[in-house]
């Protein structure tokens, strides 16, 4: 099979059949919150827009994107923590709608949290924050038990037994954090959404505990939803990543190709404000810099929301929301005017464009091969039915 087919059946949206080789699926999924705007005057504020995406069993897919455009949502509405307002959520290829297929998902999949200050309760013991799922789901028989497996929690993440009687107060950031990843574990999850959990954490502390969500991925088989603002982090411990602008996703691709070959006029400049760590590479990156804030999201604007911010914006821009199109390195891109952006060599080196275009060509040329292969076989079986 030729290397662009390959690629188009490494498909990370979803827009084949369930498949139970993903662990989550994600299906036009919307989270519309009523706002009031005046007197007896409510808009809806789309918060999450009609996303897609799945995740493999074992793999992390990072979610990156500026404050307010939706990451924490999203993460929370997969979970079911808000009823979705439309769209599928789907764990191991079978649709989660009943309250009793909420309750079951609920056992398997857990969050998180960015604030490792609010999110723990300064008058609980460390022991009875972990053991807390532990009482909710009933998942014990004895104290001994429940005793045993906090201490193997607390275990998991770093934290030595005589932790457990202390107060959540008495810790630092970096080890509240793993407080509250030992509570996420207590109910033994196979997906976790992680929002931003490194965000309030020193840079020192960053790596510490990312790696320890590397490594408990690895010893424990788990999924991750992993939501960041910093490409850099999401980068190191993502297979793939999805961009997010204004509720939806601009681009989503493996972590390689979005970070490497950044497609969409956001994604790139949401790249370029990384530190290279090369200064030679430092020196030839050029800082795009939006124009502009973020708009509301109850204001919106038609078409691309992007364009108000797009220097490569045309009429078409404010006529129709641009759909996810696969690309010839395989992401998954939304923009009308790809091909303008990348010709465009003030911010990207012309072979970067050169590359893009040959792939595409040898992606159509390869497509166009299995249409013939495809009519040649309609015509042979035509033929046959009619002898
Ligand atoms: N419960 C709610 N009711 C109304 N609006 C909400 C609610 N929760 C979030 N929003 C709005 O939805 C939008 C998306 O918020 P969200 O918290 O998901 O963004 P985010 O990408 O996680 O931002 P950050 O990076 O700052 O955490 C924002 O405009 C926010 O004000
Ligand atoms: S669709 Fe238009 S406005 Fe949106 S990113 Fe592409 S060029 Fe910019
Ligand atoms: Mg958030």
């Amino acid at each position: 099979m030729s290397e662009s087919l390959d690629k188009l059946n490494k498909d990370v949206c979803t827009n084949e059949q369930a498949d139970e080789n993903y662990l989550i699926e994600v299906r036009n999924l919307k989270e519309y919150f009523d706002v009031n705007t005046g007197f007896f005057t409510t808009t809806k504020l789309k918060a999450v827009d009609d996303i897609s995406f799945r995740i493999k069993e074992g793999e992390t897919l990072g979610l990156v994107g500026e404050s307010g455009c939706g990451k924490t949502t999203a993460g929370r509405t997969l979970l079911h923590l808000y009823k979705p307002t439309s769209g599928e959520i789907l764990y191991r290829g079978k649709p989660i709608k009943s309250k009793k297929e909420i309750r079951e998902f609920r056992t398997n999949a857990t969050m998180v949290f960015q604030d490792p200050y609010s999110s723990l309760n300064p008058r609980m013991t460390v022991a009875d924050i972990i053991g807390e799922p532990l009482d909710v789901h009933k998942i014990y028989a004895t104290k001994k038990e429940r005793n045993d497996r906090i201490a193997e929690l607390m275990g998991f993440v770093g934290l030595s037994s005589e932790h457990a009687s202390r107060y959540a107060h008495e810790f630092s950031g970096g080890q509240r954090q793993r407080i509250g990843i030992a509570r996420a574990l207590a109910v033994n999850p196979e997906f976790i959404v992680c929002d931003e959990p490194v965000s309030a954490l020193d840079v020192s502390i960053q790596a510490q505990v990312i790696n320890m969500f590397d490594d408990l991925q690895k010893r424990l088989n788990l999924t991750y939803l992993f939501i960041a603002h910093d490409l850099l982090v999401v980068r190191y411990i993502s297979d793939n990543i999805a961009v997010m602008y204004l509720g939806k996703i601009v681009e989503i691709g493996t972590a390689d190709e979005v970070c490497d070959n950044p497609l969409h006029p956001y994604s790139r400049s949401l790249l370029s404000a990384v530190p290279a760590p090369d200064p030679k590479t430092a020196r030839s990156n050029k800082r795009i810099v939006l124009e502009g804030d973020i708009p509301s999201p109850l204001k919106a604007p038609s078409g691309c929301t992007f364009r108000t911010r797009c220097r490569y914006a045309t009429d078409i821009c404010a006529q129709s929301c641009p759909s996810l199109e696969l690309q010839p390195n395989g992401s998954y891109v939304a923009c009308h005017n790809l091909e303008e952006v990348l010709r465009d060599s003030s911010d990207v080196n012309s072979a970067a464009y050169h590359e893009y275009s040959n792939a595409k060509n040898g992606y159509g040329d390869a497509k166009n091969a299995l249409d013939e292969e495809l009519d040649k076989l309609k015509k042979s079986q035509n033929n046959n039915a009619e002898v």
